[in-house]
């Protein structure tokens, strides 16, 4: 061999040679760690993930079957189908009593492609994303995998309700910092932002030049008002303002892996591009069971949140009532979010809990260092199965 020359087997003789140093070090998904334990196991007690127990709702099935069965099969339009993307438009225009001009919507492959697509195409490496914690782990971890170092701002609890201090928002901001990231109503603590703080946030971000990621994918599911605040409600159509969205949650269709994002209508050519490089559109029959999920779902929303309510009712007040635990009131999503004493490793507890009882629950320290020692429980599912829970957990916390 020539010198100079590496021989291959060298090369890649370590195991993860070859791979990037991000990809290496990519840290695990915990509530991951704990799911693929039972993962479809039909004899458990599953409220580990952050969806419901119904199916997707028959009439978006059956439309989706139809334009199977109609030969729409084909590659489609990368930004989704023109009436999709109308009925986006008209719905968040009805929701938030505004006008949402169709330019500034695409349809994508989820709302954490969405997520994905809003920090490539904004964040170079080296740069910041300021994210409120604790914090459904995929935005943050999307952000550190693109070489970017996400920040991080814990909110804290003020007579049992979760608060974001907004001049710490702001002191985490620096000269490198390419956008704020508001996951509201929150996963997993439920907290839900108020127009002044919205308010702030988006002035703060105009005079900065620094984008707002707001993910909204639980903004119906709320039990004090009919829909949480969104910043599409205050914003200009040109404000540095990325909005993503999901008919996972709403509509029980987290397996359809399909959302939308809300962006100025200039990026909307950029988008198509990056979507023609990555999953080049969402499957047109998909789409279509969407566009009936979103001219159609009402009354089903309606159900969900209301099964969520029941479920909230049944879960949370009898948490409160272990001495151990510490619970507020989830005023929006379907979790709520618990805190244990005595729990130094919540992922080893959850395992061991899921292990002992078949009850599957996700462990706090999945969303940050703040959420050590907390677990978090989806209730948004039928009341039996919470009822059962509940059983097994006063036993198993008392
Ligand atoms: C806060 C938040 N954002 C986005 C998503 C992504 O949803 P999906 O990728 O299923 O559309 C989730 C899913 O759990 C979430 O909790």
């Amino acid at each position: 061999m020539n010198a100079g020359m590496v021989a291959p087997v060298e090369l890649f003789a370590p195991k993860r040679a070859g791979l990037r140093r991000a990809i290496i070090d990519m840290p695990k998904q915990k509530v991951g760690e704990v799911t693929r334990l039972g993962m479809g196991r039909k004899d458990i007690i599953p409220l580990w993930y952050g969806e419901s127990d119904l199916t997707t709702p028959a009439f978006i099935c059956e439309a989706a079957h139809e334009a199977m069965r109609e030969g729409r099969t084909f590659y489609t339009h990368k930004r989704g189908l023109p009436e999709l993307r109308q009925a986006l438009a008209d719905y968040m225009g009805e929701l938030y009593r505004t006008h949402i001009d169709v330019e500034r919507v695409s349809v994508t492959m989820s709302g954490m492609a969405a997520i994905m697509l809003a920090l490539d195409a904004i964040v170079e490496a080296g740069d910041n994303t300021v994210n409120i914690t604790p914090v459904w782990p995929n935005s943050v971890n999307a952000a550190e995998i693109r070489g970017v170092e996400p920040r991080r701002v814990p909110l804290r609890q003020e007579n049992g309700v979760w608060r974001l201090d907004l001049n710490r928002l702001f002191n985490a901001c620096d000269a490198r910092t390419r956008a704020i990231v508001v996951n509201s109503p929150g996963n997993p603590t439920g907290w839900m932002i108020e127009r002044d703080q919205q308010e702030a946030i988006l002035d703060y971000c105009r005079q900065r030049g620094i984008w707002l990621i707001a993910d909204e994918v639980y903004a119906r599911l709320v039990y004090d008002r009919p829909v949480a605040p969104s910043f599409l409600e205050i914003a200009d159509p040109e404000d540095p303002l990325i909005v993503v969205n999901s008919f996972s949650k709403s509509w029980a269709m987290t397996g359809w892996r399909i959302g939308w994002i809300t962006a100025p209508a200039f990026m909307g050519e950029y988008l198509n591009t990056m979507i023609e490089y990555s999953t080049s559109a969402v499957p047109e029959f998909n789409q279509v069971g969407a566009l009936a999920a979103v001219t159609k779902g009402e009354p089903f929303v309606a159900e969900l949140r209301e099964r969520c309510r029941i479920g909230r009712d049944a879960v949370v007040p009898r948490l409160k009532d272990i001495p151990r635990v510490t619970i507020d009131e989830p005023r929006a999503a379907f979790y709520a979010f618990f805190r244990v004493d005595g729990i130094s490793d919540s992922l080893s507890f959850a395992k061991q809990l899921y292990f002992d009882t078949k009850v599957g629950l996700a462990p706090g320290a999945a969303f940050g260092p703040e959420g050590e020692g907390w677990l978090r429980l989806c209730f948004a599912s039928d009341r039996k199965r919470l009822d059962a829970a509940m059983d097994v957990l006063e036993r198993y916390l008392a």
